[in-house]
């Protein structure tokens, strides 16, 4: 299921009639990165300029009238620079290519932007994101009001787009749901290639480093036309799966220790995020083992949880309450010390091994927009006094889950050396990361194209 010039068009018009008759939105893509001396980063567009547009060139701007009339300002043509970075589009192609109104060379923006604004009640763009482009907008307003005594009438209010998109974001439509099961697939794949190589590899006598294993996966995104990782990849072996941000670097792939790998690609604009964690030679030690399902029960009383109604929290709280009662029982947390399940989740002395969250949007940015509070009872807040740092925090009601919301559900356990902690643990770290579309009646695990029970980890990795 592709989406068609039309699919934009039809957002572009929800959008307009949210931003009132008079209103006006002006939305920039993405500036192209400088790397180091005469090399950029790969360019990647906006999120908000792409899910409104389809358009994937730089230097390309979105002004969308309250009616819905939309311009756009693009590159011009120009065969010189084409030859050295390939085809435009350019305004003349635009509106029957992109189903815009009209279309103008980028190099007209300054020119045309204040007679867009012309008359209009308020200017909404995105606040926060672009930078310098709040110090433009207040250089066309200028230009307006600098003619007011030719008629000219100045927008009154600057209004944050963000809000607005971010809720039209949050809840896919068939087509995104349809591109996000596809980007999963091929991540599940690519995850499934890593863990077959690792324990061939280390059969086979060769050394096995963690840059093996993201070769792999990169090689997998590719092949299925992911234009690239929708973030740095994970393969952390051994202990370095215990450094959260840890990134695929040189470090040898010891046979008898874990690799935990999180990585996803990005699919036509679309983001997956996997996280499995296995054994390096393709058999978990008893430890390990023990360890791993404890993460695999609290991901799947997450699971469980994410269904229509719930909070967002709600799998988060499900993690914890499982995680937490096998850090006592395993005696990773000491009864004595930290008390009951009820001390251990109020004073939240799991944090030692627990330290982020379980979920977040995932959409066309891996961390994906949308208020993670329910905007109708964000005037329901209570102060609480937070037990592990003492600073008071409000409670505001999560956001409740419905149907077509996208979410990353990925407990993790990270043990470090220390004290009291039984020493067959030290240096595992546990992360299982699956991709949840919420659906009618509960919720569908997008990613479950690489196993997850060790059992079948184990099989796949004999194969
Ligand atoms: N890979 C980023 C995350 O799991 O949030
Ligand atoms: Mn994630
Ligand atoms: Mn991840």
């Amino acid at each position: 299921m592709t989406m068609t010039p039309s699919t934009y068009a039809a957002r572009r018009g929800r959008l307009a009639a949210q931003i009132g008759q008079h209103g006006i939105a002006v939305v920039p893509t993405a500036p192209e990165r400088q790397r180091n001396r005469d090399s950029d980063f790969l360019y990647r567009h906006d999120s908000y300029f792409h899910y409104l547009s389809g358009f994937g060139e730089p230097h390309a701007w979105l002004v969308i009238s309250g009616s819905g009339h939309t311009t756009l300002f693009c590159q011009p043509k120009d065969m010189e620079r084409e030859v050295w970075d390939g085809y435009r589009l350019g305004p003349a192609d635009a509106p029957a290519r992109l189903f815009v109104d009209a279309a103008f060379s980028v190099t007209e923006l300054d020119a045309q932007l204040p007679k867009l604004l012309d008359g209009r009640d308020a200017v909404w763009y995105p606040f926060g994101i672009h930078k310098g482009l709040e110090s433009r907008v207040d250089g066309w307003l200028s230009s307006v009001r600098a003619r007011a005594r030719f008629g000219s009438l100045c927008p009154e209010q600057q209004r944050d787009l963000c809000g607005v998109l971010d809720e039209m974001r949050l809840t896919k439509d068939a087509q995104e749901q349809a591109t996000m099961r596809r980007a999963a697939q091929i991540s599940a794949g690519a995850h499934v290639r890593a863990m077959q190589l690792s324990a061939r590899m280390l059969r086979d006598g060769q050394q096995v480093r963690e840059y093996h294993l993201d070769a792999e996966l990169l090689h997998e995104f590719r092949r299925h036309g992911s234009q690239y990782p929708a973030y740095g990849s994970i393969v952390a072996a051994g202990a370095n799966a215990c450094v959260l941000h840890y990134r695929a670097d040189a470090a040898p792939v010891r046979d008898g220790e874990l690799v935990l790998i999180d990585a996803g690609c990005e699919l036509d604009g679309y983001a997956s995020d996997i996280t499995r964690t296995f054994p390096a030679n393709g058999r978990f030690s008893g430890p390990q083992r023990t360890l791993y399902e404890l993460v695999l029960a609290s991901q799947e009383a997450a699971v469980a949880t994410t269904i229509p109604g719930a909070r967002f929290t709600d799998p988060h709280e499900a993690s914890v309450k499982v995680l937490a009662q096998g850090m006592l029982d395993l005696g990773l947390l000491d009864k004595d010390k930290v008390g009951s399940l009820d001390d251990v989740i109020e004073k939240r002395s799991y944090f030692q091994f627990y330290m982020h969250r379980t979920s977040h949007w995932l959409g066309m940015d891996v961390h994906d927009c949308g208020a993670y509070l329910e905007p109708s009872e964000l005037g329901m807040g209570s102060p609480r006094n937070d037990a592990l740092t003492g600073e008071t925090v409000m409670n505001r009601p999560a956001r409740v889950l419905r149907a077509g919301m996208a979410l990353t559900i990925e407990p993790g356990l990270y043990v470090r050396p220390a004290d009291g902690v039984p020493e067959h643990f030290h240096n595992i770290g546990i992360r299982i990361e699956d991709d949840a579309i919420v659906t009618d009646t509960g919720c569908e695990l997008i990613s479950r194209g690489v196993p997850v029970r060790p059992d079948e980890i184990e099989a796949l990795m004999r194969a």
